[in-house]
């Protein structure tokens, strides 16, 4: 090679370099168009609209610190992260029922987290009515968390970085739970997943295959009246067939109400991101898609709770089946999932 080529493609190696690493970190620092509420396109006016929260660089990087904190367990082991996974849309890649503290299993498989800000109830049964009261739920149960909020702020009083974080956050360093609330709802509030191969569908940008198209059409006819587009829930509780589990004895939302009717009920889940979130239903039996559909397919296995739009799903042929996959990878949304600002902040 000439010399001349030789320091040219230098030059070119190290400005690579260079404005790489800039590149890069310029992307970890949070600005406010980072944390600007954009409602997408076509989805309806949210239910969470970040009043008296008004969303800023700092109180986001201090709510997702607090997320992916141990602190906020008992003995420091369990983070809202350590059940809820990026890479599994904040799901819990894998296991079947959460996991917690001193190696305990929860009732109920984790649940992804995603456009919170559309729902007006939270957990398989709506138990949670407001975003901000959610993470109290989760730090106070005594087989996730097992910690109390008085002792959580206790322990950020003692810690310099967080006195000047909650400073930087809010004005002041007075540490309170209505702080920690509304930094964490900030963080989980702008989980926004609408960037899927289905969404730059709608938008006209990307096309479908012919599969996948067939797939919408009998999503649209089958399944949407349950998980209703864009969203993909309706926010309803239905009985979706399912036989009751005999070990768990889970009773779903009548457990909230009280009322029998809602017996066996469960809040209709969000189908975005659901090639990351398996295992599939409340208590995560099924492992795969297949044993999902196989479900939907057989009418004849629902139990005799089944909400009755279940029975006009009728049979679907293994054709059926093959073209509904297809159409439910298209969910998948990766720049959701590798999204830098809901990145790990201890390992950045
Ligand atoms: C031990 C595992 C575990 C930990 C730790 C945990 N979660 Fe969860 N999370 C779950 C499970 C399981 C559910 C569903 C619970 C139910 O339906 O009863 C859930 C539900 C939720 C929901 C409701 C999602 C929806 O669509 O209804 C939100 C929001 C949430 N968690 C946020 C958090 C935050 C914030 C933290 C940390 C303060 C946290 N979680 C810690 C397991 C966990
Ligand atoms: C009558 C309402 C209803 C209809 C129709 C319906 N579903 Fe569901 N779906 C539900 C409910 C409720 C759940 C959660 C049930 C549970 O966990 O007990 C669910 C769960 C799921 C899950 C698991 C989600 C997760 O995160 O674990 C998938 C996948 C799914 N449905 C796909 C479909 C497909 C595909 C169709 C059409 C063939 C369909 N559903 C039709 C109500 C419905």
């Amino acid at each position: 090679m000439k010399k001349k080529t030789v320091a040219i493609l230098s030059i070119l190696a190290v400005c690579t370099i260079l404005f790489g690493f800039t590149g890069v970190n310029k992307y970890f620092i949070i600005t406010s168009e980072d944390v600007a509420v954009k409602i997408p396109k076509g989805f309806p006016k949210p239910h969470y609209r970040f009043k008296n929260n008004k969303p800023s660089p700092e109180i986001f990087v201090l709510g997702r610190k607090l997320f992916y904190d141990p602190i906020l367990s008992k003995d420091s082991t369990i983070s809202c992260a350590s059940c809820h996974q990026r890479i599994a849309a904040f799901g819990h890649i894998d296991h079947a029922l959460s996991h917690g503290i001193n190696g305990l299993i929860g009732k109920r498989n984790v649940p992804a987290l995603q456009n919170l800000i559309w729902k007006d109830a939270f957990m398989w049964d709506g138990g949670v009515n407001h975003l901000e009261v959610q993470p109290l739920s989760p730090i106070t149960n005594p087989i996730e968390m097992n910690e109390s909020i008085a002792h959580v702020i206790e322990k950020l009083k003692h810690n310099k970085q967080y006195i000047e974080e909650f400073r930087a956050a809010f004005g002041d360093t007075s540490i309170t739970s209505e702080k920690i609330l509304k930094s964490l709802a900030q963080f989980t509030g702008l989980m926004i997943s609408a960037n899927s191969r289905y969404d730059k569908f709608m938008r006209g940008e990307d096309t479908f295959s012919m599969a996948e198209l067939n797939g919408l059409e009998i999503f649209r006819e089958k399944c949407a009246s349950c998980h209703e587009e864009p969203l993909f829930t309706d926010n309803t509780y239905r009985n979706n067939g399912l036989k009751p589990d005999t070990a768990l004895k889970d009773k779903g939302r009548s457990a909230i109400t009280g009322d029998q009717f809602d017996d066996y009920k469960f809040l209709v889940p969000s189908l975005r991101n659901i090639e990351m979130t398996y295992p599939y239903m409340h208590d995560g039996r099924f492992r795969k898609l297949k044993n999902v559909l196989d479900h939907y397919g057989s009418p004849q296995n629902f139990t005799p709770l089944a909400t009755k739009e279940m029975y006009e799903i009728g049979t679907l042929t293994e054709q059926d089946k093959k073209y509904l996959l297809t159409f439910l990878l298209t969910l998948t949304d990766k720049s959701f999932i590798y999204d830098r600002r809901f990145v790990d902040p201890f390992v950045q």
